[in-house]
């Protein structure tokens, strides 16, 4: 597994592993499946205190728990900030959040917090003490955003004496406003419309790394773009790739997030250890420019 280094800072491997789905999982299942990540080269967990309610990290913890060293072995990287039905990035929840979080989790620190939205009443020098706090008593080691914008990481890093590393946002095949636009500059159509805010360019240029989730997704959540009759060409041509670089499908779909320049991290979220091994595979393929446009057109992209 390629390794790259988050904000330039710390290293991790260039495909992490999501744990959203793992609520309801059976503890030796997901013990499984994290014994999988590590054992192909993945050492990111990417948490937040809403998915399954808790349960996942509590799952998680559980899994940590059972396994002694483990904790070692691997960064939890965990979200706060969506309550259920508004976004809070207040010092108070900030903080409270980090410390169910932690006792959930049963670990001292987490490695990396993000923001998980931007919460348009967000107060940056409130969140500047937080961050501050919960660096100085060792609860969090960095920070980074989710699903924020260029202009909303400078403003928000403006009050922050730690670097933001990390921007986590949605991308894959079929899920492309990331890209569309700088494609498009200066041309009539719906793709050169900024949906993105710059923020591919503004996280290359600052050194954040970008990771992406639902790289199999279209829509939010609307279902898995392989083997969906509504992506019909673009899974043609992924076949066709996949028997000629002898990998599974799903490699060729996360091959083509990591084949970016901008050295993303892909977070996946199967909770399938077999397909977690075929999406490994990404690792052993390097896609040619040629190769990486004909998968961007064949999702219905069109070129200036
Ligand atoms: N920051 C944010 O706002 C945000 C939002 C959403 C997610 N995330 C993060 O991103 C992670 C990944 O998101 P995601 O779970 O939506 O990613 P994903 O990897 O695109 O989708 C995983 C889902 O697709 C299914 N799947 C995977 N491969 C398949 C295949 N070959 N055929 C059919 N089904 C397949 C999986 O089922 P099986 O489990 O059965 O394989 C699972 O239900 C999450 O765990 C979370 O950590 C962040």
């Amino acid at each position: 597994m390629q390794r790259i280094k988050l904000g330039g800072t710390i290293e991790s491997g260039a495909i992490a592993l999501g744990c959203m789905r793992m609520a309801g999982m059976e503890i030796k299942d997901a013990e499984e499946l994290v014994r999988t990540a590590l054992d192909e080269g993945i050492d990111l967990f990417d948490h937040a205190d809403i998915y399954g309610g808790g349960e996942s990290e509590s799952i998680f913890g559980q899994v940590l728990q059972r396994n002694p060293g483990l904790r070692e072995e691997l960064l939890i990287q965990d979200k706060c900030s969506i309550r259920y039905d508004y976004y809070d990035s207040s010092a108070e929840h900030i903080l409270q959040s980090v410390d169910q979080s932690l006792q959930r989790l049963g670990v001292e620190t987490i490695d990396l917090l993000l923001l998980h939205r931007p919460d348009t009443l967000i107060e940056p020098e409130e969140v500047a003490t937080a961050f501050t706090e919960l660096h100085k008593t060792g609860k969090v080691s960095y920070f980074g955003v989710s699903n924020y914008n260029s202009a909303q990481i400078a403003l928000l890093q403006k009050y922050l004496d730690q670097r933001l590393i990390v921007n986590q946002l949605q991308f894959s095949l079929a899920h492309t406003p990331l890209i569309d636009s700088g494609i498009n500059v200066n041309v009539q159509s719906d793709h050169a419309r900024d949906l993105a805010g710059h923020t591919l360019e503004y996280c290359r240029f600052h050194d954040l790394t970008i990771q992406a989730w639902s790289p199999l997704q279209y829509g939010m959540f609307e279902g898995v773009f392989l083997g969906s009759p509504k992506y019909a060409k673009l899974n043609h041509e992924i076949e066709l790739l996949a028997d000629q670089y002898g990998v599974p499908n799903s490699a060729i779909a996360i091959a083509w997030i990591m084949r970016h320049p901008a050295k993303m991290q892909t977070i996946v979220g199967t909770t399938n250890t077999g397909r977690l091994r075929d999406i490994c595979a990404a690792s052993k393929v390097r896609l040619t420019r040629e190769e990486w446009y004909r998968l961007y057109l064949a999702a219905g992209n069109p070129l200036p």
